[in-house]
């Protein structure tokens, strides 16, 4: 098992242990003072000799003052064993020890990451856990190396993480509900472990045979009840692990191979339904995938899973469910020059469905190219990123143009870099202009990139030297691109490692949602949680919520490119744009792009504006319309459906 030996040492901002501890009961040797002492190498455990104590077992942390928090925080035992790792619980607040209040009721994963129970700011001295079950229903018991909570930050200059918000999985995948603004997120066939084989992550018995059944543990979060479900989705008999993905011109997710290399399964966010797809023609994992200009899903790459290397391109026809192979479409020239070789050169294509059916790729090879997806395929060299070297695991984000930032040469075992760069793209085939732009102030590997309303770009998470299944140079400090100023402005610390297998996308009321990280089974660095920003846009200076400008209707809610929308606002709106459904994994998100609209004319404070008439920019399928103000604050999206003709 990864990491199974290795301590934990994450400077998490925020974290306060406290002053004092009483427990309902404990096993000499293992006090309740051993779960505030800082040192994980002890641990408070309920007793079981000379008599077994029955849950539920709780704790009572005295901070010695009252503080704002906003989160309780376990980490489990660190011995090996995992003996009495809490499983359901609740956390109650006191200002007086007396009088309690629930602010949760969630339950833990059963590994021994560090965990983290997030609720609204609220003022309180005493902090109750109760540990209701035990993780693995083992025995009655609980244990914990620490326990802690979290100081809110009051401070909204450069924007705010919210709680964090406990899952019952690592969300190493997910997409955002054009229909109800959920975010669907999912794992693997396991809730925090995966599977390739024997030869790589061994597993035998009926665990094989569990595996060999192909499921996907997904659980969805509900933005407006701030509420998470979990489905454990067995009828694609899919393992969607290190799949490619991309929302289609219905909105639907479709995700492409990993762990079960030649399976196809989509998630329709209406009925809230998993199909299965046609089978592919090449089996894949950690290949990309990009819907084009005519609707149909372009894929290429993939040698994580279902064998090596020749992996050239296919295209999903979503109308007919079939899938062609285009064989003229090569994967060689976009291969990178892996420490790992094919296994990792082909991976994470920087995907990016273009006009007339075309495809940029614009890395992480330095080689960038043009794929043509009519007939049997086409593939013209599109030159190279400036001086940049390979780049597997960066970020390229698209508004019209490509923004591009830069990681590690190799997968992993290799340093990240800082650099940014800004590509521009025309006419397919031709060769696009690249300018070096100012470093970020960090060196990132595994990071996340999310476009904000106003053309801004959030970077999140990822680590200075690339180490999957690791938090050691783990970046916890996000910045912000300015496309304006063309530099980066540091943003307050999030509370948890987003490093390997972590993901960030837009929603719908314009903040960012970031999660997971981890998949490594009983590790110390899963990260079974997701935690919001809000950007300095939703604040007013004195730190209160800005005011939203309303919008009252888009429409049509369907019309093709080139068409004409009509937006009627409550207040006068400033700035406009429309941002694609985006979906994320691996670092990729091909779906979402920005495209910024002008009023072709106003009226009081209705707008009309006039769509881009090529479906190659204004890609088919659903896209979130906001309007900006003058103090610089957009309205929550309101959602239209752009269609090919
Ligand atoms: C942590 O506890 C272990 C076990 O009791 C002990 O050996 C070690 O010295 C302690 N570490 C610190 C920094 O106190
Ligand atoms: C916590 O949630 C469970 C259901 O998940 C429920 O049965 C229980 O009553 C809740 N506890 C409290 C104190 O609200
Ligand atoms: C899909 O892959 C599985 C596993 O390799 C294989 O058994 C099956 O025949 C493949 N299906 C098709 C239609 O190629
Ligand atoms: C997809 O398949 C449908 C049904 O066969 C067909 O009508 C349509 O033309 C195809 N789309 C493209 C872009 O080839
Ligand atoms: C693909 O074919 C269409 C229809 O013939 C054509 O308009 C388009 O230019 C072609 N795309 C490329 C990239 O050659
Ligand atoms: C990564 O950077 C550090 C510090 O600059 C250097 O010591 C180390 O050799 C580099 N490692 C690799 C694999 O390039």
């Amino acid at each position: 098992m990864l990491n199974k030996w290795r301590v934990l040492l994450v400077v998490i901002p925020g974290f306060v242990t406290a002053v004092s501890i009483t427990v309902d009961s404990f096993q000499v040797g293992h006090e309740g003072a051993k779960a505030i002492d800082g040192n994980s190498s002890t641990f408070w455990h309920s007793e079981y000799s000379p008599t077994l104590a029955a849950l539920p077992h709780s704790a009572i942390l005295d901070l010695g003052s009252s503080q704002l928090l906003n989160g309780f925080t376990y980490l489990p035992r660190q011995d090996g064993s995992s003996n009495g790792n809490i499983g359901q619980h609740t956390v109650e607040l006191s200002l007086d020890g007396t009088t309690w209040n629930l602010v949760a009721n969630t339950t833990f994963v059963d590994d021994e990451s560090q965990k983290e129970t997030g609720f609204a700011n609220a003022q309180a001295r005493y902090v109750r856990i109760t540990a209701l079950t035990e993780a693995g229903n083992r025995g009655s018991w609980s244990s914990a190396a620490e326990f802690g909570v979290r100081v809110a930050s009051t401070s909204t200059t450069n924007g705010q993480w919210g709680p964090v918000i406990a899952f019952p999985l690592v969300p190493a995948a997910a997409a955002v509900s054009y229909s109800t603004g959920n975010i669907v997120t999912f794992a693997s066939y396991r809730v925090n472990t995966f599977s390739i084989g024997a030869s790589v992550n061994g597993c035998s018995g009926s665990e094989k045979l569990i595996r060999d059944l192909g499921n996907t543990y997904t659980a969805t979060y509900n933005p407006a009840t701030n509420t998470v479900s979990e489905l454990n989705v067995v009828n694609t008999v899919h393992d969607m692990f290190c799949p490619g993905m991309s929302i289609d011109a219905n909105g639907r997710a479709v995700v492409t191979g990993g762990d079960n290399a030649n399976k196809t399964s989509i998630y329709d966010p209406v009925t809230n339904a998993w199909t299965i797809g046609a089978v592919m023609k090449i089996p894949r994992g950690y290949q990309a995938s990009t819907t084009l200009s005519d609707g149909r899903i372009f894929t290429i790459g993939g040698s994580w899973s279902g064998g090596y290397s020749g992996k050239n391109g296919e295209v999903y026809n979503a109308t007919a469910n079939t899938w062609s192979l285009l064989s003229g479409c090569l994967v060689a020239p976009m291969l990178t020059n892996d420490a790992q070789g094919i296994f990792r050169q082909d991976n994470h294509g920087w995907l990016f469905g273009w006009k007339s059916g075309s495809v940029f790729q614009a890395g992480p090879s330095k080689a960038m190219n043009w794929y043509g997806t009519n007939g049997t395929g086409s593939q013209t060299a599109a030159g190279t990123r400036a001086s940049d070297t390979d780049s597997m695991d960066g970020n390229a984000v698209i508004q019209r143009e490509d923004f591009y930032r830069r990681r590690s040469p190799s997968y992993q075992d290799s340093n990240a870099t800082s650099n940014v760069h800004l590509i521009t793209i025309g006419t397919p085939n031709t060769t696009p202009t690249v300018q070096t732009l100012t470093s970020m102030h960090y060196q990132r590997a595994f990071a996340n990139a999310v476009i904000l309303p106003n053309g801004k770009i959030f970077i999140t998470g990822g680590q200075s030297y690339a180490v999957p299944f690791t938090d050691t140079t783990a970046i916890l400090t996000p910045e912000l691109w300015d496309p304006t100023t063309q530099t980066f402005t540091v943003l307050p610390a999030h509370a948890i490692p987003r490093t390997y297998h972590s993901i960030a996308l837009l929603m719908q009321d314009g903040r960012v949602f970031t999660g997971g990280g981890g998949m490594c089974g009983n590790c110390a660095t899963n990260h079974e949680d997701a935690q919001i920003y809000s950007p300095a846009y939703l604040f007013n200076s004195d730190g209160t919520a800005a005011t939203r400008p309303g919008i009252t209707s888009v429409s049509p809610a369907t019309l093709a490119v080139g068409g004409t929308i009509t937006v009627v606002a409550t207040s006068a709106l400033t700035s406009f744009s429309l941002i694609r459904y985006g979906s994320a994994t691996h670092t990729v998100d091909t779906d979402q792009r920005r495209i910024v609209l002008t009023p072709a004319t106003t009226s009081g404070t209705t707008y009309t504006f006039v769509l881009p008439s090529d479906s190659g920019v204004a890609l088919p399928g659903y896209w979130m319309f906001f309007g900006i103000n003058s103090a610089g604050v957009p309205s929550i999206a309101k959602t239209i459906k752009i269609t090919v003709s």
